[in-house]
C-alpha cells in the first residue's frame, strides 16, 4: 500500500533514511513529507519505529475537483463504512492551498458533512466529532485542483511520544530533537553533553537512537487500532522486534534553572531512562570534556526579546568556553539568533537550516581542536 508521513522542513533525508532502515519501499522525498510503499506491517513499524515523522498516512483516494461541489460529490463517493464502524469518533484535518476553498476550515466542515452524509444513507446514523480524542483521523490535502484524502494511521501526532511529564519553557519538538541527533549522527560512541538541556528533549530522544528504543514503545494507542482491518496479532509481532541495547557513554545535561532541571528529571523518568541520563543545575560553565572525544548538542537561549548585547556576551562565553574545555569534541549548537551565533567565533563546519515551529534555525557544527 501506498503511505506517507510528514515530517519537519529540513528533516526530509533523514526521515527517508530511517525509512530505509526499517525496509520500507519507493521511497520517494517531498517538501516536508516522504512517501513510500509498505504492507500492513510497516504501517505499523513505521508508527513504532520512525523518530522524524510526524505520522503516518494511508492516501484512500486521489481527485481533481472543479468546484466545492465535486469536493463535496467524490468525497461522499468513498465506501467510509469499508475502512470504520458509524460508532467511531472522528476529526477531519485539512490543509488547502487553492482558490476552490480558501478556508482549510471550510474544507474540514464538507468533509465531515461528505463523512456524515454517506453514513446517514448506509447506517441511518452519523458519526460524532470529536475534538480532543477521536478515534478516527482523516487528513485532506488540497492543492490547486488536486486532493488527496487520507487515514492518519497514527493518531495522535507521532511526536507525542508518551514520555513526557512537563514542558518547558522552550522546549524543542522530540520531532525536532531527534532529527538534529541523527544530523549529528551520534549513536552513543562517545560522551554526551548538552549544556542548556532545559526540559531534557534533546538528552533523552539522544539516549532512545543510543539505546535503540522505539519512540513508539511509550506509545498506549495508535490510530489504525480503530479501523476495521486492524490485526492486533501483527502488531504484537512489529512490537517483538524491539532490538534494545546499553549505553557504554555517560550522557549529561546542566541548565542553570532548578525547574527546568526539575522537568528534564520528570521527562527523563518518564522515558525511564534515569539510569543513563544525569542532569544537574549549573551554569554552562560548570560543565567541562571529561574525555578525548565528545559531542555537544545543544539549543542556548535565543529570545529575541532578551536584551542584545546580553544575549551576544552569552554565545562570546559559551564559544570560548567550548574552545578552552571541551578540545577533541564535536558541537552542535541550534539557534534561531543569527547575529548572536557569530558569536561564538569558531569556524562553522556545517549549517543546517531546521524550522523550530514558525522560527527558522540553523543547526551549526563546530569542531574543536
Ligand atoms: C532554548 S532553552 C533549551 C530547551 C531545551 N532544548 C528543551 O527541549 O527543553 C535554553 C535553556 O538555556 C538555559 N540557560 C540560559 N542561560 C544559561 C546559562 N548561563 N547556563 C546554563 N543554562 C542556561 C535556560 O534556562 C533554558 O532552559
Amino acid at each position: 500500500m501506498q503511505l506517507l508521513s510528514k515530517t519537519f522542513h529540513g528533516l526530509e533525508d533523514i526521515l527517508a533514511q530511517e525509512l530505509k532502515e526499517i525496509g520500507a519501499q519507493n521511497i520517494v522525498t517531498h517538501k516536508r513529507a516522504v512517501a513510500y510503499e509498505g504492507d500492513k506491517a510497516m504501517m505499523y513499524r513505521a508508527n513504532m519505529a520512525l523518530r522524524t515523522a510526524l505520522n503516518v498516512l494511508m492516501p484512500i483516494k486521489e481527485f481533481t475537483i472543479e468546484n466545492q461541489n465535486d469536493f463535496y460529490e467524490q468525497v461522499r463517493a468513498i465506501d467510509w463504512g469499508q475502512y470504520f464502524k458509524v460508532r467511531k469518533t472522528i476529526l477531519v484535518n485539512a490543509t488547502a492551498n487553492s482558490p476552490i476553498f480558501d478556508h482549510s476550515h471550510f474544507l474540514e466542515l464538507r468533509t465531515k458533512d461528505a463523512i456524515a452524509d454517506y453514513f446517514s444513507d448506509k447506517a441511518g446514523r452519523r458519526p460524532n466529532v470529536d475534538k480532543e480524542n477521536p478515534q478516527v483521523r482523516i487528513d485532506v490535502y488540497l492543492s490547486n485542483n488536486n486532493c488527496t484524502i487520507s487515514l492518519n494511521s497514527s493518531g495522535e501526532a507521532l511526536f507525542k511520544r508518551g514520555y513526557r511529564a512537563h514542558h518547558g519553557q522552550a522546549s524543542l519538538n522530540e520531532v525536532l530533537a531527534a532529527g538534529m541527533v541523527l544530523k549529528t549522527g551520534w549513536k552513543g560512541q562517545n560522551e554526551l553533553v548538552d549544556p542548556f538541556c532545559g526540559s531534557g528533549t534533546i538528552l533523552t530522544e539522544a539516549a532512545l537512537i543510543a539505546a535503540n528504543i522505539r519512540p513508539g514503545s511509550y506509545r498506549t494507542q495508535f490510530g489504525f487500532e480503530h479501523w476495521n482491518d486492524f490485526d492486533r496479532k501483527t502488531l504484537e509481532l512489529v512490537q517483538e522486534e524491539d532490538d534494545q541495547k546499553k549505553i557504554e557513554v555517560p550522557i549529561l545535561g546542566v541548565d542553570n534553572s532548578p525547574r527546568q532541571i526539575g522537568f528534564s528529571k520528570a521527562n527523563i523518568q518518564g522515558a525511564f531512562l534515569q539510569k543513563y541520563i544525569a542532569v544537574q543545575t549549573g551554569d554552562f560553565e560548570s560543565v567541562q570534556g571529561e574525555d578525548e572525544r565528545g559531542t555537544i548538542i545543544t539549543n542556548p537561549p535565543y529570545d529575541k526579546r532578551v536584551k542584545t548585547h546580553e544575549i551576544d556576551r552569552l554565545y562570546r562565553r559559551f564559544g570560548d568556553h567550548l574552545k578552552q574545555q571541551f578540545k577533541g569534541y564535536d558541537a552542535w549548537v541550534l539557534s534561531g539568533n543569527d547575529h548572536a551565533i557569530r558569536n561564538i567565533g569558531l569556524k562553522t563546519n556545517s549549517r543546517t537550516v531546521l524550522f523550530n515551529g514558525p522560527i527558522e534555525t540553523r543547526l551549526c557544527e563546530y569542531k574543536l581542536f
